[in-house]
């Protein structure tokens, strides 16, 4: 099975995940990250803005196109922002499956909202997971940093076809690429949302800017949640604190945007 290494683009000194992103299930990935480092918390969050903000449209959008939305998550590793989205996990539902082999693949909560999702990933592992455990409807392996032409145009459709694109973890991303994908979401027809994670300061404070600065020139606003993403390791918080000031954690904004009609 492949293992390949996640190097961020440019942040130095954040921790190196690879071996928690291609574990076989997403126990490690779970402890590691989302217990120890309390990621779970923004999952919740993200449940409980979905519930309260976006499923009413999401709802609406099925009902007036008459068929599942098409759901992307770019850099989906195991599948936990999907859950949040469409199965509205909360922190007690990861850790009720999430934490244990014997449990991990069962799936304790039905989709909110008729949809088929689409996980894309470099790692393998965690896509064969996702897609066993029934959290992604199809998957597809890619690096984004390095796309063959029939991989490119692979994601420019899915982009378009998307009705929710969500994204994060963008620091492992060539900056060029993360605006690409903005541009393909946004030339899509029917009714769309992106969600969009930054994580300051590892995805870089002037490249957050001009994510930004794309997203409101090219989509249309629709809300923004602001949350920790998690705490740092040693290592990390000696080498961001003296330029960022933060020691302890890294901090999560999403920005929502609908398609322009
Ligand atoms: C922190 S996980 C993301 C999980 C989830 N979306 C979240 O933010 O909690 C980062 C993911 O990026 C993937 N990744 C890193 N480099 C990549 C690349 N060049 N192409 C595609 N995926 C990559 C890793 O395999 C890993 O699954």
């Amino acid at each position: 099975m492949s293992s390949s290494k996640s190097s961020n683009v440019e942040c130095v000194g954040k921790q190196d995940w690879t071996s928690e992103y291609n574990h076989i299930d997403c126990t490690r990935y779970y402890r590691e990250l989302m217990d120890k480092g309390q990621i779970v918390e923004r999952c919740e969050i993200v449940a409980k803005y979905t519930e309260r903000c976006l499923l009413p449209l999401f709802q609406k959008w099925a009902i007036d196109l008459e068929k599942p939305l098409k759901f992307l998550d770019v850099l989906c590793c195991y599948g936990n922002d999907t859950l949040a989205y469409t199965n509205a996990y909360y922190q007690e539902d990861y850790a009720k499956t999430w934490a244990s082999e014997e449990t991990c693949y069962q799936i304790i909560k039905p989709r909110q909202f008729p949809v088929k999702t689409l996980g894309i990933d470099i790692s393998v592992p965690a896509l064969e997971f996702g897609k066993k455990a029934g959290i992604y409807d199809e998957i597809k392996t890619l690096d984004l940093n390095n796309l063959p032409d029939m991989d490119i145009n692979f994601l420019e459709e899915n982009c378009k076809r998307a009705n929710i694109l969500i994204m994060n973890s963008l620091n492992y991303i060539k900056e060029d690429q993360i605006h690409r994908i903005i541009d393909w979401f946004s030339g899509g027809k029917e009714p769309g949302m992106i969600a969009v994670g930054f994580i300051y300061p590892y995805d870089i404070p002037e490249r957050i800017s001009r994510y930004k600065e794309h997203l409101l020139e090219k989509l249309k606003f629709f809300g923004s949640v602001s949350m920790m993403n998690r705490y740092l390791r040693e290592a990390e918080a000696l080498s961001f604190g003296p330029e960022f000031g933060t020691w302890r954690r890294v901090y999560y904004e999403i920005w929502y945007l609908t398609r322009n009609e």
